[in-house]
């Protein structure tokens, strides 16, 4: 089929890079004419693992290309999709410009029957307003053209993404004309072999139905935050109560690692936004309200394990980091923990060095340069610090040279945000272990 994507960020280049992969005709279309040329040389603008080569073997074969000519990027397809932006707003809700200039666009270019597919996360109602939006286009230039608007909302893991694309758990149509839902499952056909992964729905259900999978992780991850810091101060390891409660498969191991805090371009926006949709039509989201506070508060917490090692002021003070991305297998800074510690670090006065596989160089861009920042190699992030903390989950980090690390620090103490190291290895190995939840820091209160 015949596919324009607008927005080659992280969801459209990646949905129209495996679209292209099953044999459709995709252009991708964005109002960055540098991003489009760079596109065009070959280079991808993300770290996404697997989508360079699949990239450049669908532009070999003319299955993908890239434009800025929105025009003829419309007249192209019979499916459009919207995966562009929406960055939130001051009070939380979602900015829905970006979708709303692709929607002026289409309206104004629009020539012959076309599918509209909203990718992009957006609120209740918004395939409403773009619906409106083609509409008063096509009515101001006297078309009679007539086109579908379907909700079919995008559930990509950064550093998996192409997988999950490629082979997705649920493909989520929210839709109320029989035309649109005919072409796009023709569309998806390719990804819905072997057992039924459609879920037909009405609009507005599956434009809730993103924030609600992602509302839920993010409170899977607080409520663990929240057993966690019990679990420290009543002297139990959260490590094993996870392996407990996650053994009851109405509970499940996945999302229940307790960490430093979630972070990314997903989770943070869209419980704020799912809050802001709620209150707007008078219901008070208590329980969103208390998944976000409880994050907010994680994102601190490595920061006060430090505190409580080292007394307040860090004048003076060198403190390593491991793990600047805000998961691994990204460069995403995005609401990244490691931002949150960073700053409190440098308000505190310590300086810091640091390594990431991945994010040096959005860091860099980030902070620019600064003398209480250094970015280095693993183990020369050591050199003359006093501590070391552990702010991403990166696999380099799992089982690292401890003996190194002891000679290296000028204190033998490690901060695991991230529960990667067994506490009584770190021991043995001569350092002193601070994780989260581990019930070590803090003695039992007397019973
Ligand atoms: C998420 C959703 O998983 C995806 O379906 C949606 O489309 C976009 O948002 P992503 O932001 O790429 O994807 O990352 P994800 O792997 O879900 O992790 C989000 C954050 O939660 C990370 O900061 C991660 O470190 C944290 N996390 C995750 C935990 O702290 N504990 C966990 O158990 C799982």
């Amino acid at each position: 089929m015949r596919v324009t994507i607008f927005g080659t960020g992280y969801v459209g280049l990646v949905t129209g890079t495996c679209l292209a992969e099953v044999g459709n005709d995709v252009v991708c279309v964005d109002i960055d004419a540098e991003k489009i040329a760079r596109l065009e040389r070959g280079e991808i603008p993300i770290y996404e693992p697997g989508l360079e080569p699949l990239v450049r073997a669908n532009r070999a074969s003319g299955h993908l290309r890239f434009t800025t000519d929105a025009a003829e990027a419309v007249a192209h397809a019979q499916l459009i999709f919207i995966a562009v932006g929406t960055p939130p707003d001051e009070d939380g809700s979602a900015d829905l410009s970006h979708v709303l200039a692709v929607a002026r666009t289409v309206g104004r270019t629009l020539n012959r029957y076309a599918v509209v597919v909203n990718k992009s996360t957006v609120p209740v109602g918004t395939a409403d307003s773009v619906r409106a939006t083609i509409t008063a286009e096509l009515v101001a230039r006297g078309s009679e053209v007539t086109f579908d608007v379907v909700s079919n909302p995008e559930f990509l893991k950064e550093g998996d993404a192409v997988q999950d694309c490629l082979r997705p758990d649920r493909i989520i149509i929210g839709a109320d004309s029989a035309r649109a839902v005919e072409m796009l499952k023709a569309l998806y056909a390719p990804f819905n072999r072997n057992h039924e992964r459609i879920v037909l729905m009405d609009v507005r259900s599956a434009e809730l139905t993103k924030y609600a999978a992602n509302a839920m992780l993010a409170t899977k991850i607080s409520f663990m935050n929240e057993i966690a810091n019990i679990a420290e101060q009543v002297g139990a390891d959260v490590e094993l109560v996870r392996r407990g409660i996650g053994s009851d498969p109405r509970i499940g191991y996945h999302f229940i690692y307790p960490g430093a805090g979630y972070g990314g371009s997903c989770f943070p926006k869209d419980v704020k936004a799912l809050e802001y949709t709620a209150r707007q039509h008078g219901h008070e989201p208590r329980l969103l309200a208390a998944v976000e506070a409880v994050n907010a508060a994680q994102k601190r917490k490595l920061f006060a394990l430090v505190e409580r090692h080292f007394g307040a002021d860090l004048s003076g003070r060198t403190i390593a980091l491991w793990g600047l991305a805000f998961k691994p297998n990204t460069d995403d800074m995005r609401e990244a923990p490691s931002r949150t510690l960073l700053e409190q670090l440098w308000q505190a006065g310590a300086k810091v060095r640091a390594y990431d596989p991945e994010a040096g160089a959005e860091t860099a861009r980030l902070y620019g340069e600064r003398d209480d920042l250094v970015l280095c190699g693993q183990y020369a992030a050591l050199e003359g610090a006093d501590a070391l903390v552990i702010v991403t989950e990166w696999k380099a980090f799992r089982s690292p040279d401890f003996e190194r690390i002891r000679s290296q620090l000028k204190q033998p103490v490690v901060f695991d945000g991230r529960n990667i190291f067994e506490p009584k290895a770190v021991e043995e190995a001569g350092l002193a272990y601070y994780g989260i939840g581990r019930g070590r820091s803090v003695k039992a209160p007397a019973a």
